[in-house]
């Protein structure tokens, strides 16, 4: 966007994570930096055990780093907090709560009560559609539906930035279309920052705006895409041929890495 600065919302400075385990120490991350932009759709790509997740949980603050750092706003990352709003594979939601109390829960630790924190409630629980549903419980929700609870629950607590694990990775192929096109829509409408880990490059090719491509362990950044396909993006961009060259590149990359690891 022309004349608009833009600032670096999360930063990730050299990171190196080294797990202990029984054959001795394993290195799941090395020499990671990247700046992550305010408002920007970042996904990360790359095969199994890269140490996408790693990454993920160091930024939420789930996970120390070995060495490197993390800041978020400006301020070292020590610890979770609100301002990093985490969506996993699995949804994660309370079993013993409806929905609405579900979504609410984030905005009580953030201290915000009684009729504020339902009103902000019933806006996310609106955005994706389960107003029809506010007194469920999550045992009587499909995977999709429990799944835009999570959503509505992340944004709910207003975030400096989403971080977001495999969110769809459970869910069936049509499902999963349905979100990837609610989960843009929302993001064409708030430019809410997010950061999504997949392993499916068609879904990080239609949503982000730059595509990390991880290389196989120890986790390094192997190469930054930029998509430069304008948004509003819909499921028939997938069809067009930028976008089948893109797939064509990343996927060819990924494969490389995929390989690496079955060596
Ligand atoms: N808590 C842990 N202890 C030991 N090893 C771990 C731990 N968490 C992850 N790992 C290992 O680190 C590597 C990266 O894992 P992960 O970040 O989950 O990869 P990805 O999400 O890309 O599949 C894997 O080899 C995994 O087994
Ligand atoms: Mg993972």
């Amino acid at each position: 966007m022309a004349g608009e600065e833009r600032s670096v919302k999360v930063k990730i400075d050299n990171v190196k994570r080294i797990f202990n385990t029984r054959n001795g120490e394993m290195i799941a991350l090395n020499g990671v930096s990247l700046d992550i932009m305010e408002n920007e759709f970042i996904c990360v790509v790359g095969p199994s055990g890269c140490g996408k997740s790693t990454l993920l949980n160091i930024i939420a603050g789930l996970l120390e780093p070995s060495s490197g750092k993390v800041y978020c706003d400006g301020k070292e990352v020590k610890g979770t907090g609100t301002e990093r709003g985490v969506v996993f594979q699995q949804y994660a939601l309370f079993p013993w709560m409806t929905v609405k109390k579900n979504v609410m829960f984030g905005l009580e630790l953030k201290g915000i009560k009684g009729r504020e924190a339902e009103d902000i409630a019933m806006k996310y629980i609106k955005m994706v559609q389960l107003e029809d549903f506010v007194n469920h419980y999550p045992k009587e929700l499909s995977g999709g539906m429990k799944q835009r609870v999570a959503i509505a629950r992340a944004y709910a607590v207003n975030p400096s930035i989403l971080l977001m694990d495999e969110p769809f990775g459970a869910l069936d192929a049509q499902t999963r279309t349905q979100l990837q096109t609610e989960l843009l829509e929302t993001w064409e409408k708030e430019r809410k920052t997010c950061f999504f880990i997949t392993h499916d490059v068609e879904e990080a090719i239609i949503l982000a705006q730059k595509v990390i491509i991880m290389s196989a362990r120890p986790g390094r950044i192997k190469e930054i895409v930029d998509i430069n396909i304008p948004y509003p993006r819909t499921q028939e961009t997938k069809m067009t041929p930028e976008f089948l060259d893109l797939k064509n590149h990343i996927w060819g990359q990924v494969y490389q890495e995929y390989l690496e690891v079955r060596k």
